[in-house]
């Protein structure tokens, strides 16, 4: 048991969830120690406001304003839920350093700097643990990281924003705009205030980053993956995908070409996607991760992406491993990043395209359309006309194409919007098959 008679543990937040992790180790304290062979002992916290109302009741001894105070506790494990890249990361770096273990939910500070941290925990024969840093209290990095390492993982698709995945649930079901269901799902407190971070796809890439980067044993930096955000999207497209036999998600892709390509797609934006397929199903605020390994074949993981209580759990489960290692005296092996992996670039993407157009209703138009994406290699698949206006003589256009490049399709759309009937590229989509 190395010795130990407790394990300290400081607690960096006490927010929603920090409020969840301190509950959990007030309440649970007894299973815990069972579990670990020695108890756990919440050493201190460090909080912004110390008068603020909190969701549990802590001995106030131990709450502190003071980082330095905090961090030089004796502790043998650092709880970070504080988010955002600053001051956290500093504090995470300090505790590593410090030989202190680190379990944190921070997906920012993990896709920005994960590999620095890793290094540092392993230069300091301590581990950093994460797996609240994506899908809340869905396991995912964990079994990327352990039970699915005997693959080669060749794709991973995912709903990892549950924000974004109530507002296109809503705007589906109810046909409303993306404006009308952003204050539902602030007024349930789903999006904050400022939604930008999870409509225009941050979140969501910050996420991909993390699993991308350990599925494919390769460093994925966020700025490496494109990125597309939700609210072009009109109630409109939802029907029209819905009548082709599609819903739409945003889905964040990471896949990787086989050799001799060689080379990774990371990319975050919505997607058509067959109706039938499970991700297609999975609404509201829900997450899930569907993993491709060469020996697992297709493998989902889908549950509660956010929240105090599925958040805990996933920081628990670290907690009580990062004890585990401790109280036996064991030697951790951070996570290693093995390969370099080129990115692809978004120019060379294949992929079938929704596209939805407005256009003057006079005889000629389509073949117009049709002749700027023939000039490019583009192939189209179908074309249906809706929506027609006789007063305005508009009429909109569905077109979907066949597979093509992501610059062909780039290049024909820019000679669409320069005809003289078109009036408006309403929305351009990709088909995730
Ligand atoms: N804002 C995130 C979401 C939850 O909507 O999924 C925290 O990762």
């Amino acid at each position: 048991m190395g010795g130990r008679s407790q394990i300290g543990i400081t607690l960096l937040g006490l927010g929603v969830v920090g409020g969840g992790v301190a509950r959990a180790l007030l309440e649970k304290a007894e299973s815990y120690s069972r579990r670990v062979g020695v108890p756990l002992v919440l050493r201190r916290i460090l909080v912004r406001d110390p008068s603020r109302e909190r969701s549990v009741q802590v001995d106030r001894s131990l709450i502190t304003t003071d980082a330095e105070e905090a961090l030089d506790a004796d502790a043998d494990i650092v709880v970070e839920v504080i988010g955002g890249e600053h001051p956290a990361r500093e504090y995470i770096e300090r505790a590593l350093k410090q030989g202190r273990y680190v379990v944190t939910a921070n997906k920012e500070v993990m896709a920005k700097h994960g590999p620095e941290l890793l290094a540092e925990a392993g230069r300091a024969g301590v581990d950093i643990l994460y797996e609240a840093s994506v899908g809340g209290g869905i396991p995912i990095i964990s079994p990327l990281k352990r039970d699915l390492s005997a693959n080669e993982i060749t794709s991973l698709r995912a709903i990892i924003n549950g924000t974004t995945n109530y507002i296109l649930t809503r705007m589906s079901a109810e046909e409303i705009s993306f404006n009308v269901a952003l204050r539902q799902a602030q007024d349930l407190g789903y999006a904050e205030p400022h939604p930008a971070n999870d409509v225009e796809g941050h979140d969501a890439a910050y996420k991909l980053a993390i699993l991308a980067s350990l599925a494919f044993h390769t460093r994925v930096r966020p700025e490496d993956i494109y990125r597309e955000g939700i609210t072009r999207l009109e109630p409109r497209d939802f029907r029209y995908a819905a009548e082709l036999g599609y819903a739409i998600k945003l889905l964040a892709i990471a896949r990787r070409d086989p050799p001799p390509a060689d080379a990774i797609q990371v990319r975050v934006h919505p997607a058509l996607i067959a109706a039938d397929e499970l991700l297609a199903k999975v609404d509201g605020v829900l997450n899930a991760v569907q993993v491709e390994g060469d020996l697992i074949g297709r493998v989902l993981f889908q549950g509660a992406g956010a929240g105090p209580l599925p958040t805990t759990s996933a920081i628990m489960a670290d907690v009580l491993d990062a004890a585990r290692s401790i109280a036996q005296g064991s030697r951790p092996s951070p996570w290693r990043y093995t390969a370099a992996v080129a990115v692809k670039p978004m120019a060379e993407l294949v992929s079938r395209y929704y596209l939805r157009v407005e256009v003057t209703d006079r005889p000629g138009v389509l073949a117009g359309i049709a002749r700027c994406f023939g000039d490019n290699q583009v192939s189209i698949a179908s074309v249906i006309q809706k929506e027609t206006d006789e007063a305005a003589q508009t009429a909109e256009i569905v077109i979907m194409t066949h597979a093509a490049r992501e610059a062909a399709v780039q290049a024909g759309i820019q000679q669409i919007e320069s005809l003289e009937e078109v009036r408006h590229v309403g929305n351009v989509l990709r088909v995730e098959d």
